[in-house]
């Protein structure tokens, strides 16, 4: 197989704090890397760079890992654009808008759900993403939670059960014989599709007890645990998240001390979906608090047809940076080697020797013009193991 040199990189991001500058992300100026057999081979300055058989000129610009998303709600139909058009108007977001998907979902055939996925993963990779996490949950019935992990696993390794995403319609009545289901036939269906379990906590979707059966289920058969937790109001999500282990709380928009410092103690990675705050209208996470605290953090998109339909993470960077006072290095950090952490990955979210060849190459002489120029698409290669695909 060929090796490629990408050289005349004006700033390297390796996210290797023992190579370059010594910051956490560890940056190298006037640098170059060599890519092979789908890894990173070498890195350093580029006067130094060993020979290659092609080579990638990036002019000048800025290179940092391909972004890992490890929050994503890719397989679904229908369009919610009059639910966000009436928020915009006053309307608050709810639970309850999951319905609307789970309907045009369960109707629409295969190779519709798979199209929109597809369509949906080039778009994140058009922006940087080389890596995602894809949920089921509009599906909720046995079949089409099976049906779409089935799917997303034609797309990533990273797939996630959410059959407790909210009580399904004709479960209404009897949400703990959803919970039943979803321990139990459902998760029987799902489980040979995915690696993840999930669970919405949430007022309007799941308790803390029903949380908690739901992840054990999952765990008793080998998947591993993620939450949504504090979304829309304080409340127990954390809580368990911390008491079963899972990798990772997302959104933790409404958290109290003992949360983070919960948190931190257990570590799990605190997840924040600032694209659902900006879509949602409503008060971002205190990132500040997490971090500073020493907990984890990562950046996802949360990319869903209801509580935000973005698949940027050039835009989650940009509002981490100007909405949650995250600097435009710690923002850069959790959005590779904090999604990384959130899906415990040690292969991706950094650019050192043995790491996969992910990288974007920006339109930019550093990482800073994520967050300094907003909404301006500065991704202008990227390259997935190795291989160039944008
Ligand atoms: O992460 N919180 C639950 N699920 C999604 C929203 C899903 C929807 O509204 O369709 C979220 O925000
Ligand atoms: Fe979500």
């Amino acid at each position: 197989m060929t090796s490629v040199l990408i050289d005349n990189v004006a700033e390297l991001t390796t996210n290797d704090p023992s190579i370059g500058d010594g910051s956490r992300l560890g940056l190298v100026e006037r640098a170059a890397l060599v890519l092979e057999q789908g890894r990173v081979a070498w890195v350093g300055r580029a006067a130094e760079a060993p020979a290659a058989d092609e080579a990638f000129d990036a002019q000048g610009c800025a290179v940092i890992p391909g972004f890992v998303d490890s929050h994503a709600h890719l397989v679904f139909a229908g369009d919610r654009s009059a639910e966000f058009a009436a928020r915009m108007q006053g309307t608050p977001y709810s639970a309850g808008g999951i319905r609307s998907t789970v309907t045009a979902t369960r109707a629409a055939p295969d190779d519709v759900l798979a199209a929109n996925t597809a369509r949906l993963v080039a778009e994140m990779q058009r922006q940087g993403t080389t890596t995602m996490e894809i949920k089921s949950g509009y599906g909720l019935t046995a079949k089409d939670e099976a049906r779409a992990l089935a799917i997303a696993s034609g797309f990533t390794p990273e797939t996630t059960y959410l059959g407790a995403h909210v009580v399904a319609p004709e479960f209404e009545a009897d949400p703990d014989a959803y919970v039943d289901l979803v321990t139990g036939p459902m998760l029987e269906a799902a489980r040979t599709h995915a690696k993840w379990i999930d669970v919405f906590c949430e007022r309007g979707a799941f308790d803390a007890d029903q949380a908690r059966s739901i992840l054990r289920a999952g765990m008793a058969v080998g998947l591993a645990p993620r939450i949504h937790a504090n979304q829309l109001g304080p409340g127990p999500g954390v809580l368990v998240a911390c008491e079963v282990g899972a990798a990772s709380a997302d959104h933790c928009t409404h958290l109290s001390r003992s949360d983070v410092s919960d948190l931190r103690a257990a570590g799990v990675v605190a997840t924040l979906l600032p694209g659902v705050e900006f879509s949602t209208r409503s008060p971002y996470p205190d990132a500040r608090a997490l971090l500073d605290a020493g907990v984890t953090v990562a950046l996802a998109s949360d990319c869903n047809p209801g509580s935000c339909y973005s698949s940027s993470i050039p835009l989650c960077i940009a509002l981490a940076v100007r909405e949650m006072r995250m600097s435009p290095a710690e923002a850069l950090w959790s959005a590779t080697a904090g999604g990384a952490a959130a899906l415990r990955r040690a292969d991706v979210g950094r650019l050192r020797a043995g790491s996969r060849a992910d990288l974007c190459v920006l339109a930019a002489p550093s990482y800073v013009h994520l967050a300094y120029r907003p909404g301006v698409p500065l991704v202008s290669a990227v390259f997935a193991a190795g291989r160039r695909i944008v």
